[in-house]
């Protein structure tokens, strides 16, 4: 059956224009003006923006996490997704010392394969370096089409790895074009913070941020991105936060080196005084790294809209607040990390990006899209809107205004990080692969329906390789 998105305003990384699109099976077969129906059923979007699909760099759905697991997964993490205009996830894969990586890989394709409703790939983490490790990973990386890897610089005892590994990461990433992604905190001295903390009895939520102060994520953030450039290979620092972070970045970019950045809509727009929310509130605002001072947020936005930070992931990784972050009253070290960002990732950087003049519509497309398809090697199948490309399209309403509420989200889970938020603009339609999976606000995908994505591997050179491998590279 094929369809025919009329009358809409086309908006990719580098166009905006008014255009129909004409999509057959799962691909999208023309575009133009004035297309004819050709027996098309006639998708009207006029008065919409046509977006290509969300991509979110970063998910944690389905994943055993301080001692409890996330609360949505990948059916209800992805739902949510899809109303929020996201058609792909690439989620983290996590593995155990001692345990095959493929095994990891299995349990991470069972958590997926009958739930998921949009399409999906996975990073691999890796905790530590060792004969078997070396031996199994080319073949995953080829097989399986996973083609970043994920090092903890914190969370020490749980993931962190040490700088030995990451290095050896980093070595195994360039020879195998993969791109290694870095949760950059200096785990050990946290750790020490945090015990001092405990023992002069600090243990209310806001002494999470007072123990993983900006300083200890520019100090990995520089660590990791020397080791990549002693490496020669590439690096992505997640959840970027802070002045100090982005200071890092930009410094060994000035320098040529491949290193790339991703912040989260949470660090855009809340800010530290969150956990001191009375009567254990502010648990719900607990992420590593923290929330910031509201300082940091302009040199977040400023390294947006110049293309110094790259993507912006939701980090999605959602617990309930009713027994699962209440399990750290008394102590804040054991208050579940992370929140339930999926849904609103895109709404929220057009809202507060876009309308409030921050970046531009392109830039915004390249953010919430383009960028993460072509790091992660999805590009032009994913990211863009191209003869050729997978239908994933969103029909976006620019006029709506709106509140963000947990009374009317679609995560499993039991707040919203950005309850009371007043957003512009909202996803009427969501397409994946030529079939929708939201109509007109509704839900009428189906768990399953969303397919497995092999990724290509990183090919890139120089810091600007990436953005243009996926038209030459193309596999
Ligand atoms: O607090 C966070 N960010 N939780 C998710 C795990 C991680 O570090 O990304
Ligand atoms: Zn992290
Ligand atoms: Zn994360
Ligand atoms: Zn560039």
């Amino acid at each position: 059956m094929k369809k025919l998105i009329k009358g809409g305003t086309i908006v990719t990384a580098a166009d905006v224009y008014k255009g129909d699109i004409l999509i057959e099976g799962e691909t999208i077969s023309a575009i133009g003006t004035d297309l004819e129906d050709q027996g098309a059923e006639r998708i009207d979007a006029v008065g919409l923006y046509v977006f290509p699909g969300g991509i979110d760099p970063h998910t944690h759905l389905d994943m055993p996490f301080g001692g409890t697991t996330t609360k949505d997964d990948f059916e209800t993490g992805t739902i949510a997704a899809a109303f929020g205009g996201t058609t792909t996830v690439i989620d983290f894969c996590l593995t155990s010392k001692g345990a095959p990586l493929r095994e990891a890989v299995q349990t991470w394709h069972e958590k997926a394969q009958d739930r998921a409703v949009i399409d999906y790939g996975f990073h691999l983490m890796i905790g530590e370096i060792n004969d078997e490790v070396l031996l199994e990973l080319p073949g995953i990386i080829a097989s399986e089409g996973i083609t970043s890897l994920k090092v903890f610089m914190a969370y020490k005892n749980v993931f962190q790895a040490d700088d030995s590994t990451l290095f050896r990461i980093l070595l195994t990433a360039k020879e195998h074009g993969a791109l290694v992604m870095v949760h950059a905190e200096n785990g050990d001295v946290i750790d020490y913070l945090i015990a001092k903390a405990l023992a002069d009895g600090n243990t209310d939520p806001i002494y999470h941020a007072r123990t993983r102060p900006p300083e200890l994520e520019g100090e990995a953030t520089g660590r990791a991105a020397s080791l990549a450039a002693l490496a020669d290979s590439q690096l992505y620092v997640v959840h970027v936060t802070c002045a100090e972070a982005v200071g890092q970045i930009i410094e060994a970019r000035s320098k040529g080196f491949r290193v790339f950045g991703e912040t989260c809509p949470q660090y855009l727009v809340l800010d530290e005084t969150c956990l001191e929310k009375p009567d254990f509130e502010g648990a719900k605002y607990v992420w590593s790294p923290p929330l910031r001072k509201k300082e940091h947020q302009e040199a977040l936005w400023n390294a947006l809209k110049s293309g110094q930070l790259q993507t912006v992931g939701s980090d999605q990784c959602s617990f309930d607040f009713k027994g699962q972050k209440e399990l750290g009253r008394g102590d804040f070290s054991k208050i579940p990390n992370g929140g339930p960002t999926i849904e609103d990732r895109f709404t929220l950087l057009y809202s507060e990006g876009v309308r409030k003049g921050r970046i531009s519509l392109n830039r915004f497309v390249d953010l919430i899209a383009t960028q993460s398809a072509k790091l992660f090697g999805l590009f032009p199948r994913k990211g863009t809107i191209v003869v050729g490309s997978d239908a994933d399209l969103v029909l976006f309403d620019p006029s709506v205004e709106r509140t963000i509420r947990a009374a009317g989200h679609h995560m499993a889970v039991d707040y919203n990080a950005f309850e009371g938020m007043q957003v512009t603009g909202e996803p009427v339609s969501v397409l994946s692969r030529g079939q929708f999976v939201i109509r007109d606000k509704q839900f009428v995908g189906k768990a399953g329906d969303g397919q497995y994505l092999r990724r290509q591997r990183f090919a890139g050179t120089g810091p600007h390789a990436a953005e243009s491998r996926g038209a030459t590279v193309n596999r």
